[in-house]
């Protein structure tokens, strides 16, 4: 299924043009080798409205389906981005989140340390990711096999029906 992708990176840094963001593009590449298609990225700073109104401006666009965002997930006192992200959703998704945690654990203890959530605004997925490129693929790795699926199901879409088989 050709999902339509939106890639939003929360990072003060690299919205000031002082670090490079390495987590957007190393996203957009896994999500261009799955065969989705990657419609729009956008830096952003870890700051809340600017973050909530992006999320509510790519949501309600109907140009994409399922959200990415990295960063922002950790105890920073600038993280924000789940606290974005829980003020646009209208059902929060929180078996990815479970999902993507019980995962990572398996790689790193300091999986504990990311608070982020998925959620569903409408008929799109926003995922909420980490901010480095590691972890941020390690997660997508882990819901990238449902998210078919969970669009078909966001769409109403009768195919929904016969694919209760996770994509490989
Ligand atoms: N998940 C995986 N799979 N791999 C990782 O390396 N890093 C963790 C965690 N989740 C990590 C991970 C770390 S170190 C932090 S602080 C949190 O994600 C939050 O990251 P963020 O603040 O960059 O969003």
């Amino acid at each position: 299924m050709k999902l339509r992708i939106g890639i939003l990176t929360a990072s003060d840094r690299s919205s000031r043009d002082e670090r490079p963001d390495l987590s957007g593009p190393a996203l957009a590449e896994m999500a261009k080798d799955k065969g989705w298609d990657v419609v729009e990225t956008l830096i952003v700073p870890d700051d809340l409205d600017i973050l909530r109104d992006t999320l509510i401006l790519w949501a309600d666009s109907g140009d994409m389906d399922v959200i990415l965002t990295t960063g922002g997930t950790g105890f920073s006192p600038r993280d924000v981005t789940p606290e974005a992200t829980r003020f646009v959703v209208d059902k929060l998704a929180p078996g990815l989140s479970e999902a993507m945690r019980a995962e990572s654990l398996k790689i790193t203890s300091h999986a504990m340390l990311s608070r982020a959530i998925a959620g569903i605004r409408g008929r799109v997925l926003i995922i909420n990711l980490p901010g480095s490129p590691k972890a941020a693929c390690e997660n997508l790795q882990v819901v990238a096999p449902v998210l078919g699926h969970a669009v078909q199901l966001l769409r109403e879409d009768s195919a929904a029906e016969a694919g209760h088989i996770p994509d490989p």
